[in-house]
């Protein structure tokens, strides 16, 4: 599929997680056959005020391929003087997205986020904003609506398709469920049969079964996959190919899986350095073992673990036990 004039090599994409989805991960993620990358959520005061720290979050990666800058805020003149920003300081994503799903707290006070689908015509405001500086197609991330008494994501969709928006992602929570209860199907399929761009289905896919079910309940061009990669960015491989090519996947051996988990703990110690990367590897190799046996033995000497050759020695161990 297309998103625009950006064209999207798979089914199955990353979706975008704060203090998950780093260049570390997103790396892991494309050799595990994602499809599509956002940032972590970029804040468009961060932007616009020049910290060091949101700049950062920027950074793209060689195989973030095609990749996608996520933006937060709360008023149209933001997104685009953050869209200028980024134009200016030569950062060259091929989409930008715009996120009115984020259901924290510190976000949605300050109207940020999920709280924007409580004013549609705002998100109109906000996409055409955008549209009319960005150099590379928009897109938005919504949620089905605030609380149960406010489903309105078909909408909030079909204002952004008419105000340029050149794809909707959509989860099938409100932002009242948080992440509780369920996505729900319903919501995603009347909204890709209410607008007529590329519609990108979110929530609770965990393997191929879960993918092939919500593509085929809601007709959705594609998915992306949040909390499942975290510990099996192998999932990627196995939708694509389970959806793309008909395949049986085969899942890659203890030996092929380690290699990988050992490439993102080096990544992560070299895009942050050690000492604050080994904070987030503990939390990786967490999700990377939570199936085998003695989980709770091995994630006690992941988190006692003070350096990356503790974890690479552990992996070691672990490499003849079934992850
Ligand atoms: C830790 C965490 C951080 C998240 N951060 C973002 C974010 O920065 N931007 C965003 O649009 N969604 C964010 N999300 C929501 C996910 O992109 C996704 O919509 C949600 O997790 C549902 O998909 P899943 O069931 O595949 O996880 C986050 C979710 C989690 C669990």
């Amino acid at each position: 599929m297309n998103i625009g004039n950006v064209k999207i090599n798979g089914i199955a994409a990353l979706a975008p997680m704060a203090g998950v989805t780093d260049k570390a991960f997103r790396e892991v993620c494309a050799l595990c056959g994602a499809a599509y990358f956002t940032s972590e959520m970029i804040s468009t005061k961060g932007l616009i005020y020049n910290s060091k720290k949101t700049f950062e979050l920027m950074n793209r990666s060689k195989y973030d391929n095609p990749f996608a800058i996520q933006l937060f805020g709360n008023t149209p003149s933001d997104f685009s003087q953050a869209i200028n920003i980024i134009a200016e300081n030569g950062i060259l994503p091929d989409i930008i997205d715009i996120n009115m799903g984020c259901p924290a707290t510190k976000i949605v006070k300050e109207n940020s986020g999920s709280a924007l689908m409580r004013n549609p015509d705002l998100c109109g405001e906000i996409v055409r904003a955008s549209k009319s500086v960005s150099p590379v197609p928009v897109t938005v991330k919504i949620r089905s609506g605030w609380n149960s008494k406010t489903v309105n994501a078909v909408e909030v969709a079909k204002i952004c398709e008419l105000a340029g928006a050149d794809a909707i992602t959509i989860h099938g929570r409100t932002k009242e469920q948080g992440y509780s209860g369920k996505s729900d199907l319903e919501i995603i399929k009347q909204v890709k049969e209410n607008i007529k761009i590329p519609v990108i289905g979110n929530g609770d896919i965990v393997d191929l079964a879960s993918a092939k079910r919500l593509m085929e309940f809601t007709n959705c061009d594609m998915v992306t996959v949040g909390r499942a990669s975290i510990g099996n960015p192998w999932i990627f491989s196995e939708i694509n190919k389970g959806i793309i090519e008909n395949q049986k996947w085969i899942a890659p051996s203890i030996k092929e899986k380690i290699e990988i988990i050992k490439m993102h703990i080096q990544k992560i110690c070299t895009y942050k350095g050690q000492e604050r990367g080994i904070k987030e590897v503990r939390k990786h190799m967490a999700s990377y073992i939570k199936d085998i046996p003695n989980a709770a033995k091995y994630r006690k000497i992941v988190f006692q673990a003070e350096s990356m050759e503790e974890i690479f020695t552990l992996c070691e161990k672990i490499s003849d036990i079934s992850i």
